[in-house]
């Protein structure tokens, strides 16, 4: 390839690369795959390498390039980053919109707004001198930044050249100002993988986000996956109004906030408030309140400024998330396997909007993690609609009255010894029998995602215990609508009701069932597989521990938990009582169908497909996947290069099939 050939194929590749990133980013739609993508992206590389002359810094292979820097360049910023004004509530709101109307009553009648959502994220200026981005700078005092061009260089929602805007001439020195932050994603993964190094967790993703901008190795940028939302063109392109802004800054190849709007009243203000509160917890990053601005630019201007922010623009925060109060006790509560949870009872706070007096410590690793003392002042955190964390001990509060908490040498409930396995973080009650441990399964086994009983909450189970008209969960079937009617708050119909929420409920599938038993390290999850692979409840219960292992999702915990359970006395005579009274669905068979009921495993590589395709066909056509040879495997798939396993199945004297004995059964499935 001649060099002028060279520079042509570069140029196309150049556009098109960039045309895929604004589909991505900007319009959240891809045309093509990521492979694809980076198949373009390699092809450049490649011809880059081989014209180094033609590497332009616009180039998307120049995203993360160039040496770590061992200090940040001072930036001024042409005109300053203001801050916001706060709002906390619609009063605040309107009074805000009062003042502007007094400081130009003859405005008032055409006030509009413009509203966005206020990202947690941190504000940057990007400089685009003849089209080409030169500058990113950190907001620093919102005079003087810091010039972080490396790292903003490394993020794929910053073009590295502005698009053209059909029918206005790009201005020679362009500014855009916008919000770096992380995905509430890319923040839990970062953590897990800082967890699994041992290393301290990150606080939030907004202090990860600002301390990634910060690296002054763009590689360590890079593989943080920064995004960049835009909210401001303070350059001129004759723009009248902020909704133009952003329709200016979407074509000029920026990705602006989807959900914002323009308001015509302070109503339509309120209600797009609300409607992201709504679905705040849903939205990619973290956020922590609207921005409103006048949206007409000349009356924006009119307003001014107080102190560092403008007249025209407020922040309407949302309900703080966090907030600080006491540790009045810690106290043991006891759960349905027998683990002892340490809860703070706090001293009553709102947080989020609601109150918050218990939160919950897990473990007493964790209150060792915190360095938590009963009368600590804390810092409690709550995420979503999730129970409040306690995230922070505030020492410096102390009075020397705090007390150090122990887990209790016996259960607080039943008075038995605890202990604590070597291998597991909680302490558990010894008493099988425990009265509190048996509330909890009562619980459990009536919740949701067990028998899923309408109506029989925590307060009636308490009562029918309490009143001994239940001992064993298995009561609950026999409930008769006088009994109930002897209980405080029942009248006929509710009574009847409840009987007869009961009588639906007898119907159960399999593997609810296993899931209602509650036995320890048996999830949702796992009670599915053992459903599947074991077909019927009486398979499972003569399983042995061998058998259970070898299925894919039961670890050799659960496997150990489920053979304990049913060798238990106590539990089968539950179970003798139970069964006659509850009627279990086995999983449905695919009919017509070799595979169905059957179980497969694979040895060796196969040469017509993946070996996770594979397993997902014989998932698809009925079968069951295990993940060891044991007498319970029906076939053996065979492809190169087969190891021990196959040696294995053989002395059992397990079916073994070929890679296209396999194919042809499929096929004919
Ligand atoms: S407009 C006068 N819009 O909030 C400043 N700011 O408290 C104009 N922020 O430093 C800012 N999302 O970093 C604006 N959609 C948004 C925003 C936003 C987040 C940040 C910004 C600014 C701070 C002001």
């Amino acid at each position: 390839m001649t060099k002028h050939e060279a520079k042509q194929r570069i140029d196309k590749l150049k556009k098109e690369i960039e045309h895929h990133r604004y589909l991505y980013h900007v319009l959240d739609k891809a045309e093509i795959s990521d492979a694809a993508l980076d198949s373009l992206k390699n092809e450049l590389v490649q011809l880059e390498e081989q014209f180094p002359e033609l590497v332009t810094s616009d180039s998307p292979t120049q995203r993360v390039g160039g040496e770590a820097l061992s200090t940040f360049a001072k930036v001024e910023h042409q005109t300053p980053m203001l801050s916001l004004n706060d709002a906390f509530s619609e009063e605040d709101l309107q009074a805000w919109v009062e003042r502007l109307q007094r400081l130009d009553p003859a405005a008032a009648a055409k006030l509009d707004f413009f509203v966005e959502t206020k990202i947690d994220g941190l504000a940057m200026s990007l400089i685009y001198e003849n089209g080409v981005l030169t500058i990113g700078a950190t907001r620093g005092n919102g005079r003087v930044g810091e010039d972080v061009t490396h790292n903003i260089r490394t993020i794929e929602s910053v073009p590295l050249r502005l698009r053209p805007i059909p029918g206005r001439p790009l201005p020679a020195r362009v500014e855009v100002r916008g919000e770096v932050y992380l995905t509430k994603k890319m923040f839990a993964q970062i953590n897990a993988q800082r967890k699994k190094n041992d290393e301290p967790l990150y606080m939030n993703p907004r202090n990860t986000a600002a301390g990634s901008i910060r690296q002054l190795d763009p590689k360590m940028a890079a593989e943080r996956d920064l995004q960049f939302l835009a909210y401001a063109l303070p350059t001129d392109f004759g723009q009248k109004t902020h909704k133009e802004e952003h329709e200016l800054l979407q074509i000029l190849g920026f990705r602006t906030d989807p959900d914002d709007r323009f308001c015509t009243s302070l109503k339509e203000v309120i209600q797009f408030y609300h409607a992201i509160a709504k679905k705040r917890e849903k939205l990619s990053c973290q956020i922590d309140g609207i921005v409103v601005q006048v949206n007409s630019n000349a009356l924006f201007q009119r307003f001014g400024m107080v102190g560092k922010a403008p007249r025209g623009a407020i922040a309407v925060k949302f309900p703080a998330e966090q907030a600080t109060t006491v540790v009045e006790d810690i106290q043991v509560q006891i759960g349905r396997t027998g683990a002892l949870t340490p809860v703070a009872h706090l001293r009553p706070v709102q947080v989020a909007g609601s109150t918050v007096s218990r939160a919950t410590l897990h473990n007493i690793d964790e209150i060792h993690r915190l360095g938590l003392k009963i009368g600590d002042t804390v810092i409690v955190e709550k995420a979503g609609d999730i129970i409040p964390d306690i995230v922070q001990v505030l020492p410096n509060l102390r009075t020397g009255r705090e007390r150090t908490f122990r887990m209790p040498k016996t259960c607080p409930v039943c008075g038995s010894q605890t202990t604590r396995k070597a291998s597991e973080v909680a302490y558990y009650c010894t008493n099988s029998a425990c009265f509190g441990q048996q509330k909890e399964r009562f619980y459990h086994v009536v919740s949701k995602k067990a028998f899923d009983i309408d109506g029989l909450g925590p307060k009636i189970i308490d009562q029918l215990l309490e009143t001994q008209l239940m001992s064993t969960p298995a009561d609950i079937f026999t409930l008769k609508e006088e009994e109930l009617l002897q209980l405080e708050g029942f009248a006929e119909k509710s009574a009847q009701n409840l009987v007869n929420a009961i009588q639906v409920a007898r119907h159960i599938s399999l593997a609810r069932f296993i899931f209602a038993l509650g036995i320890r390290h048996v999830g949702e999850q796992t009670a599915v597989m053992l459903a599947e692979c074991f077909g019927s409840f009486k398979k499972l219960q003569q399983a042995t521990r061998e058998e259970l292992e070898a299925i894919h999702d039961v670890g050799p915990a659960a496997a150990e938990s489920l053979r304990a359970y049913f060798a238990d006395t106590a539990n089968q005579q539950f179970l003798e009582q139970l069964l006659p009274l509850i009627t279990i669905t086995a999983p449905k068979k695919i009919r017509n169908s070799k595979l169905a009921g059957k179980s497969f495993l694979f040895t060796g590589s196969l040469q017509s497909m993946t070996r996770e395709d594979a397993k997902n066909r014989v998932r698809e056509l009925g079968g069951t996947v295990i993940s060891t040879v044991s007498k319970q495997l029906d076939y053996l798939v065979v492809g190169d290069e087969a190891g021990s396993k196959l040696e294995k199945a053989k002395k059992l004297g397990i079916t073994t099939l070929t890679e296209k004995v396999f194919l042809h059964m499929i096929r004919e499935s």
